[in-house]
């Protein structure tokens, strides 16, 4: 099959050929119709993210997929649990534990689909350690993570408060990390609730000590399929949407990873990059 990944840290991303690994007990061969680019997945291939395992090379990065399973050309869309599975997205064909595979329904197309799980996920969780709250502030309400936290926020009667709106807000919830999130750690009263989905190794110099009353808490994603099949129902419902900025041959990898990294010349664009390939 061809994928997309790179044999040292640092790139070039290329195009690879790679043998279609089989599925063992407890495991679906899944073919990718649309793969999504996350910033996680920039991170792996400059060697900043933390796998549980040493990595190995060649490394096809890649956390969301959409598709069809192999065997019986179900439509599917999964979480590849990268950090555990090193098993990427940036490919034909991904081969993944069955819990990882979640099925899709009728009328989401595999591109509607793949910008889901991460995304979704983190937002749900970042939600679950904040709780119940009358006023939340999300500093990045546009990007991947920080809509769905508006989107799912709003749906439980939690009004969301503008970054740049005044006075305290009971919580927040930082997507950008580094000196931004100091800004919303400022706007929470005292006592509140602060969380960040951008933990100190991945980009430094957020805040994290104590103050006012305020305990920050830090989300790291895990898997939780039943999160992720109610937010497949929210997709197909249309209460809930995951914005596709692009869509891009999987060929075009290294151009999403200079779109998502903001490299300098990139074009700008609002919404996931998904890969097709
Ligand atoms: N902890 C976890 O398990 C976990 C899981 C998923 C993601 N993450 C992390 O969460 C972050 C967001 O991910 P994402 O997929 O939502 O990325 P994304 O779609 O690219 O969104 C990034 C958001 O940050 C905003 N932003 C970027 N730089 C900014 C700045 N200097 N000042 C103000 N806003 C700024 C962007 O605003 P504009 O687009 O308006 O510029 C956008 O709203 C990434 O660092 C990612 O690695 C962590």
């Amino acid at each position: 099959m061809v994928a997309v990944g790179v044999d040292a840290f640092g790139g070039p991303l290329r195009p690879l050929r790679l043998p279609v690994i089989a599925a063992g007990p407890g495991e679906v061969l899944v073919r990718v119709a649309a793969a999504a680019v996350n910033p996680a997945d920039l991170g792996m291939v400059a060697g900043r993210y933390r796998w549980a395992d040493e990595v190995r090379f060649p490394l096809v990065p890649g956390y969301d997929v959409a598709g069809t399973v192999e065997a019986t050309g179900q439509p599917v869309v999964a979480f590849t649990s990268h950090k555990s599975t090193q098993r990427g997205g940036y490919a034909q064909f991904v081969t993944l534990p069955a819990e990882l595979v979640v099925p899709l329904p009728d009328g989401l197309t595999a591109v509607d689909a793949a910008p889901l799980p991460l995304a979704g996920m983190t937002a749900l969780q970042a939600l679950d350690v904040l709780g119940e709250v009358d006023t939340l502030l999300v500093n990045g309400p546009r990007g991947a993570v920080g809509s769905l936290i508006v989107q799912l926020a709003t749906a439980r009667g939690t009004t969301v408060v503008p970054a740049d709106s005044p006075g305290p807000v009971d919580a927040a919830v930082d997507v950008v990390g580094g000196a931004v999130a100091r800004a919303a750690f400022d706007r929470v009263r005292d006592h509140g609730r602060y969380a960040t989905v951008v933990p100190e190794f991945w980009i430094p110099g957020g805040v994290f000590a104590a103050e006012r009353g305020i305990t920050p808490r830090v989300v790291s994603v895990r898997y939780d399929r039943i999160g992720l099949m109610g937010l497949v129902e929210q997709l197909a419902a249309g209460t809930v949407t995951a914005k596709v900025g692009a869509v891009l041959p999987l060929t075009d990898a290294a151009q999403a990873h200079r779109i998502v990294g903001r490299a300098e010349a990139a074009p700008r664009v609002a919404g996931k990059i998904v890969l097709v390939p």
